[in-house]
């Protein structure tokens, strides 16, 4: 800690919303924002304090929301603007938070900017995207490609050049270098900042600048055919390339004039390079991102050692005033306990929310929600259907919140978008909560522990070390008596290894609270004990 005060999402917890899949209120099978607002009770007593919703702006929904057509407005589908203008009134009526996310990179190709990009070469905002004419031999400009398959480049016949589009080529790249885009980006945040939202998630930071001489990405020697095209190539020219550290400051320039904003990136790169994301310190404060997603507990294999490691790894490069963030699952990524099991995924509860740092919780994993099974017919992203069957689809997670055992799973009356899971007798939220040792219980448990107390959302993180498979660390605030030892079995086998001295608080099994312990402790496979040291 940095002796100065503390604020709201430094000791918060996110919570992401995929809106699309979170609460239908009007029967077309489609989560909306009134559906949103019905249930924010249930997340008042879950205990989170902020709101991450994906976007809902409106969009021809070719990425489904992440095309955005209009970046001042509210697709019908998703309600209309007086909607998310009670929203949010009632979120923060609750003593909640609510985060918007931004998509800077990509507009859809269905924006007004870029009809008139494309209406003709003279066109003032031409230069608001990035046109390149062919090689002599009518080829690609150069050999950059786009996340979701094939090439990144697409020709207009109108106007006889190529665009360069990193994701769909319904969603054309922005030019960044250009001084009127920016202004008009900053102009748009500060819309929805004028009407009270509380921070953005900022879509594929990394990716805003490129090389403005279109350099030719180098080969990637290990790409293997089968895999996606996109890594043929590394992304040399086309990510994290200096000038966007200038971006991110701008942004940050631009919330720093409200307060209590928050800006968060969604920057997939390796840690001593996501940590340039919190900027340079101005003034005694960093001017970068406050929360450059971590998201390697998603990248990392689920063992003791590897995060041991990585928890080591991250706090070292952790430049001075930068607070912490840990991300165990989003929209973009397999639900972790289709990735790890759900017996570890209770451990996975207990370490992101013991951890050092602000978590974020995707929807429906505090459920033990797994991945939904989608039959070829059923696919809706495009991720999968531009490159089939190699593992490339986002929609097992995306299918929707289960509420109750019914047919609609609480979700829709109607026939939902996407279908819903089949584990939804045992798991769903009404279930859970007449449940005492259910995985919601556990998180709910969890939640209030950590907001209870300072060490735990705000305290120190030390002794971080791996023995045989289980994962420990001390949770502290020095000068405090407030002190923690977590242990997690994230190994095979049952366990036995030595605690310090104090009581258990909680285990993931949901038994033994009082216990005093302190020697050798055994641990269930999976199992986290949350001891109180003496
Ligand atoms: C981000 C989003 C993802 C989207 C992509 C393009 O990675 O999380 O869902 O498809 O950007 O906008």
């Amino acid at each position: 800690m940095t002796g100065q005060a503390r604020l709201w999402w430094q000791d918060g917890i996110v919570y992401q919303i995929y809106p699309r899949s979170y609460q239908d209120s009007n029967g077309d099978g489609i989560g909306d924002l009134p559906g949103i607002e019905s249930r924010l009770d249930y997340l008042v007593a879950l205990g989170v304090d902020a709101i991450w919703i994906s976007p809902f702006y409106p969009s021809p929904m070719a990425d489904f929301g992440y095309d955005v057509a209009d970046y001042i407005g509210v697709d019908p589908i998703f309600g209309t603007l007086a909607d998310l203008d009670k929203l949010i009134e009632a979120v923060h009526a609750k003593g909640l938070k609510l985060i918007l996310d931004f998509v800077p990179n990509h507009s859809s190709d269905q924006h007004s900017w870029f009809l008139e990009s494309r209406s003709s070469r003279e066109n003032p905002k031409r230069d608001w995207y990035l046109w390149r004419d062919g090689k002599a031999d009518g080829g690609y400009p150069n050999n950059w490609m786009s996340n979701f398959g094939g090439p990144g480049w697409t020709w207009d016949e109108g106007t006889q050049q190529f665009y360069y589009h990193s994701f769909l080529k319904e969603q054309p790249d922005l030019n960044w270098h250009n001084p009127e885009v920016r202004a008009a980006i900053y102009d748009s945040m500060r819309f929805w900042l004028d009407k009270g939202v509380d921070g953005f998630r900022m879509d594929v930071l990394w990716l805003l600048i490129k090389d403005p001489e279109f350099r030719d990405n180098l080969p990637n020697p290990e790409w293997r055919p089968g895999e996606s095209s996109f890594w043929s190539v590394l992304p040399t020219y086309t990510a994290d390339q200096p000038e966007t550290h200038v971006i991110v400051a701008e942004m940050r320039a631009v919330l720093d004039k409200y307060e209590q904003r928050v800006l968060i990136g969604e920057i997939y790169l390796p840690l001593p390079e996501l940590v340039r994301y919190y900027g340079v310190a101005e003034n005694g404060q960093l001017d970068g991102a406050q929360m450059p997603f971590n998201f390697r507990l998603i990248q990392t294999d689920w063992n003791a050692d590897k995060i041991a490691a990585l928890i080591h790894e991250y706090e070292g490069v952790l430049p001075p005033g930068a607070w912490p963030n840990w991300v165990m699952g989003n929209h973009d990524q397999p639900r972790i306990a289709t990735r790890i099991g759900v017996d570890q995924a209770r451990a996975a509860a207990m370490l992101l929310l013991t951890l050092r740092g602000t978590p974020t919780v995707y929807y429906g994993e505090e459920l033990g929600m797994l991945n939904g099974r989608i039959s070829p017919e059923q696919v809706q992203d495009p991720a999968e259907k531009n490159q089939p069957g190699i593992g490339m689809g986002r929609d097992p997670e995306r299918t929707p919140m289960l509420w109750d055992a019914s047919a609609g799973g609480g979700f829709t009356t109607e026939v939902p978008w996407l279908p819903l899971n089949a584990e939804r007798g045992t798991v769903n939220v009404a279930g859970e909560l007449e449940e005492p040792r259910s995985m919601l219980a556990l998180y709910r448990r969890l939640i209030e522990l950590r907001r209870m107390h300072p060490a735990l959302h705000a305290g120190e993180i030390h002794d971080v070390r791996s023995k045989r498979g289980v994962l420990a660390y001390t949770r502290s605030v020095p000068g405090s008596e407030n002190r923690f030892q977590v242990l997690l079995n994230l190994s095979h086998e049952v366990q036995t290894v030595t605690c310090d001295h104090g009581h258990i608080v909680l285990t993931t099994i949901m038994d033994g609270a009082g216990s005093p312990v302190g020697g050798p402790v055994v641990i269930e496979v999976g199992e986290g004990l949350l001891i109180q040291l003496n």
